[in-house]
């Protein structure tokens, strides 16, 4: 189901092609070719544009892959920044480190090879950002982990909020991939939601992207 008009989602796309660069490319044709789930080209720019917009330094991702997103908000932070990433892959860490270095984006980035939550336990005190990409049947006990570690005026921030179209159970929504995940993720939008420390909206760009800003 697109959630975006083809049409406008075009037009989105020529519009930031102004980011073009040859690392950048490269990681999106690596996407393409290996059909590697990134964030995309327009949430990528969101991304930045949420860190920028609160001064975030201090950025915590669950599930990183070969640092598509890292990309984004190691714009926004600069060297000055301290990212986690974290992959069970370590093939990822490899190919992030390469992508990020000759980008010039490396400098703030700590990969960590190791599940997600493990990794978040060990790395101490709060963040100005939470991103969230792991496994769907992670994203419940994400949000849980996560809510309370995200300074007042922080964001978490969540991609594949709509599963394509699966979260609403239209007719013409496509089958779940693995069981459980639409209703994973469908009981993490209400968590958040419902939730009064919290004041969120899913963006429905590519696959939807929850931000969540932290309010008391
Ligand atoms: C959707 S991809 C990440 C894409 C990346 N955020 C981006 O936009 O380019 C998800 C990645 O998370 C990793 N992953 C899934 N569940 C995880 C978990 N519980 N802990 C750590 N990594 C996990 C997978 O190995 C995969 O590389």
């Amino acid at each position: 189901m697109d959630l975006v008009h083809p049409a406008v989602n075009g037009y989105l796309q020529n519009l930031a092609a102004v980011d073009d660069e040859p690392v950048l490319l490269e990681m999106e044709q690596h996407a393409e070719e290996n059909d590697f789930p990134i964030v995309g080209r327009l949430c990528g720019r969101v991304l930045e544009l949420l860190a920028r917009s609160i001064g975030a330094r201090r950025i915590f991702e669950m599930g990183s892959g070969y640092g598509y997103s890292a990309y984004w908000f190691s714009r926004a932070t600069g060297e000055e920044g301290e990212i986690h990433l974290t992959d069970t892959d370590a093939g990822n860490e490899r190919k992030a480190r390469d992508f990020l270095s000759r980008a010039g984006l490396d400098a703030p980035i700590d990969y960590h090879v190791a599940p997600a939550f493990e990794a978040f336990e060990e790395t101490s005190g709060d963040f100005d950002i939470v991103y969230c990409d792991i496994d769907k049947d992670g994203y419940p006990e994400a949000w849980e982990r996560a809510k309370g570690r995200i300074r007042v005026g922080g964001l978490f921030i969540c991609d594949n909020m709509l599963w394509f179209g699966r979260v609403t159970g239209a007719p013409d929504a496509p089958a779940d991939i693995k069981e459980g995940y639409t209703e994973a993720i469908a009981a993490t939008n209400r968590a958040i939601t419902d939730d009064p420390s919290y004041r969120s909206i899913i963006i429905p760009l590519r696959d939807g992207l929850i931000v969540a800003l932290r309010i008391s």
